[in-house]
């Protein structure tokens, strides 16, 4: 089976099959009978070790709205509090023979461990900093909806970027579909490793928004400074929030994204989180149910009988 562990394994005419596939899915969302059988007889198990509103709930919906099955696996409430392993978790699934695994942890590399061990195919939710395709993929749909195409343009990822999966997705989402891609931070929060990725970086928040076509603001993860320096949420507003006056710095129509969940007043102000013209916050997460029916209808078609990626 093939899994989707990161962007970082996926061509560039790969992500725009999976975007094109995913385009079919917001008409059906927004109908008023969404219901598509595809995955009619499938168990799909999305086991979430780390909490989530947006990821797992549009997981749920898109497997629902194709038909399978679906179970949910919350880790605080598993044997996984009772001391049981993360391979031990992923075989007991496995015996329940689900057919599509969701998973998110905590630790960079986590998923791909349980991926090796499973029969299923497996998608990545979310592990530690490293990689979460699934956002990446509903970023790029909700920037193409809104712009017309993501070639050409100029993305400005803002914030905590050191502590980010999804900063490390969209680089390699958006560079692969030729967006001249920016990382603006402050130095404490941007990684080496992010600087060899080939994006330019910037530590003065003023000219890294410069003629911005897309600015999108991270979440600060205090929770994952563990021992490290955690910046006052007053001061980090003062000089990282976005605000109407810095939002001025990018191009009158630049779009404003953020993977949410949101900090308002940290890393943005609310009246740009709510401005009606700029904000896609709320469409991202439209994009993400019909991102992950594409994911899932894709992943499962060789299990299906049906012509798939492999
Ligand atoms: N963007 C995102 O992954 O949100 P959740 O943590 O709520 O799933």
């Amino acid at each position: 089976h093939r899994d989707l562990l990161g962007i970082a394994g996926l061509q560039p005419h790969e992500i725009m099959f999976l975007l094109d596939q995913a385009e079919q899915w917001v008409s059906l969302n927004r109908a008023t009978e969404k219901r598509d059988d595809r995955l009619h007889g499938l168990t799909l198990i999305n086991a979430f070790f780390e909490n989530s509103t947006r990821t797992l709930l549009s997981f749920e919906i898109a497997g629902k709205r194709l038909g399978a099955d679906v179970v949910n696996m919350h880790a605080a409430q598993s044997s996984v509090k009772k001391g049981e392993t993360l391979i031990d978790t992923a075989m007991t699934l496995n015996a329940m023979r689900a057919d599509v695994m969701v998973i998110r942890h905590a630790s960079s590399g986590a998923v791909r461990l349980i991926a090796d061990k499973v029969d299923c195919p497996v998608l990545n939710a979310g592990d530690g900093r490293h990689e979460h395709p699934t956002q990446a993929l509903l970023d790029a749909l909700t920037i193409r909806h809104r712009k017309g195409t993501v070639h050409g343009l100029t993305v400005a990822i803002c914030g905590d970027v050191l502590h980010s999966r999804v900063a490390r997705s969209n680089i390699l989402c958006l560079t692969s579909l030729g967006a001249d891609v920016r990382v603006v931070g402050p130095p404490t929060l941007i990684s080496a490793e992010v600087e060899r990725m080939g994006v330019k970086t910037f530590t003065d928040f003023n000219a890294g928004l410069d003629g911005a076509d897309v600015v999108m603001m991270l979440r600060l993860q205090t929770e994952r400074m563990t021992g490290g320096f955690v910046p006052s949420l007053r001061e980090y507003h003062q000089f990282w929030g976005l605000t109407p006056e810095r939002l001025a710095r990018a191009k009158p129509d630049a779009l404003v994204m953020h993977p949410g969940p949101m900090n308002r007043g940290v890393e943005i102000a609310s009246s740009v989180a709510d401005h009606p013209e700029r904000s896609a916050i709320t469409e991202q997460v439209e994009m993400g149910v019909a991102v992950r029916m594409a994911c899932l209808d894709v992943l499962t078609r060789r299990r299906r009988g049906v012509e798939g990626w492999e």
